[in-house]
C-alpha cells in the first residue's frame, strides 16, 4: 500500500473515511481543501481509501490537516506514514496543524510541539448589530489579501482567492479608508446546520467582536468560532453571549517553531485545517 495523491475526484471516498471515524459530513470543506491543497491517501487491496491527509502550502507556511485512518487499520502505522509523507513534501517550510487529543501523541512523536490550546465554541450568539462592519465584495479581495499577508506572515492568496465563492458572507472594517479587519462565515457541509465564523482578522479586538457579531446575526442560526488561549477575553465574550466550548485541540508546529506575522490579530483561524 503506497501513498498516492488525492484530488477533488476523491471527495466521495474521503467522506466515507470521515464517516468511518464519525466525523461530520463536511463535503464543502473537503472539496475546498482538496482544491486549494494537495491531498495524500493510502488505498488498500480492495480499493478502499484507508488513510488521508491534506497539505496546504502558502509561502513559507504549510498546514497539515484531515489526518484520518480507517478504524479497521488503526495502530498499524498508516497515520504516521501519511503525516511523514506530507512533512517530506513540506520540507523547508514552517509546518503547522491543529491536533485532536487522539492525533496529538502521533504528532509529538514526529517532533511537533504545542503552541496554544484552541477551543471550538458553538451555539447561538446573542449579540446586537455592531454598526461597525460592512459586507465585503469581490472588489475588496486585493485589500483583504494585502492585509492578511502582513498578519498571517505569508501570502495565502492561493487559499483566499476563492473566499467569495466558498464563504456565505465576508465582512470588513475600514478606518480612514483603510481596511483594518475582515472576517468570513461559511458552511462546512451542504446538509449541515452550523455556520463557521473564520477567519477573523483584525488589529483591534473590538473590531473582531463586531465582525463576529454581525456575521452571527447574518447566519441566523448556530455558529462555531475557534478561539485560542492567547485570546482569553474573546473566549469569555463569546461564552457570556451563549457559546459553549465543545472540544479542545492543540495548535502545533514542527519543532515548536513560532509562527510569523502578527498572530495576535488572528482572532480565529479560517478553519483548523488551514490556520
Ligand atoms: C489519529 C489517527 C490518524 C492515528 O492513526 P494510526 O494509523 O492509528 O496511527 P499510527 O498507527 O501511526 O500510530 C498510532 C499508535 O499505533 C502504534 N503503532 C504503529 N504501528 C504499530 C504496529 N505495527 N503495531 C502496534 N502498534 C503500532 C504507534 O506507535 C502509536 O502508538 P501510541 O499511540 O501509543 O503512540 C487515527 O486514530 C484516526 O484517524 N483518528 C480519528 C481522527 C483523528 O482524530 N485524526 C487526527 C486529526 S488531528
Amino acid at each position: 500500500m503506497h501513498v498516492r495523491e488525492l484530488s477533488t475526484t476523491d471527495l466521495r471516498p474521503c467522506l466515507a473515511l470521515a464517516a468511518d471515524r464519525e466525523w461530520p459530513h463536511e463535503d464543502r470543506k473537503w472539496e475546498f481543501l482538496l482544491d486549494v491543497g494537495q491531498g495524500y491517501g493510502i488505498v488498500d487491496q480492495s480499493g478502499d481509501l484507508v488513510a488521508s491527509t491534506i497539505l496546504t502550502t502558502s509561502g513559507d507556511l504549510a498546514a497539515i490537516s484531515m489526518v484520518l485512518v480507517a478504524s479497521k487499520y488503526a495502530r498499524q502505522g498508516l497515520g504516521t506514514r501519511v503525516v511523514r509523507h506530507a512533512m517530506a513534501q513540506a520540507e523547508g517550510t514552517t509546518v503547522h496543524l491543529h491536533a485532536t487529543p487522539t492525533g496529538r501523541p502521533l504528532y509529538e512523536r514526529l517532533g511537533f510541539r504545542s503552541l496554544a490550546k484552541v477551543d471550538a465554541c458553538t451555539g447561538a450568539l446573542n449579540a446586537e448589530p455592531s454598526e461597525r462592519t460592512k459586507v465585503a465584495a469581490q472588489d475588496d479581495l486585493a485589500a483583504i489579501l494585502a492585509f492578511d499577508k502582513v498578519v498571517f506572515g505569508a501570502d495565502r492568496s492561493n487559499v483566499l482567492s476563492g473566499l467569495f465563492t466558498f464563504a456565505s458572507r465576508v465582512r470588513l472594517v475600514e478606518r480612514g479608508g483603510e481596511l483594518v479587519g475582515y472576517a468570513a462565515s461559511w458552511r462546512p457541509g451542504t446538509t449541515m446546520e452550523s455556520t463557521i465564523i473564520g477567519p477573523v482578522v483584525a488589529a483591534d479586538p473590538a473590531d473582531a467582536r463586531a465582525l463576529i457579531a454581525d456575521l452571527a446575526i447574518d447566519a441566523a442560526g448556530p455558529v462555531r468560532v475557534d478561539i485560542d488561549d492567547k485570546h482569553p477575553e474573546l473566549g469569555q465574550w463569546l461564552t457570556e453571549r451563549g457559546l459553549t466550548p465543545v472540544f479542545r485541540c492543540d495548535l502545533m508546529t514542527l519543532g515548536g517553531r513560532p509562527l510569523p506575522g502578527d498572530r495576535h490579530a488572528i482572532h480565529a483561524p479560517f478553519m483548523q485545517a488551514l490556520g
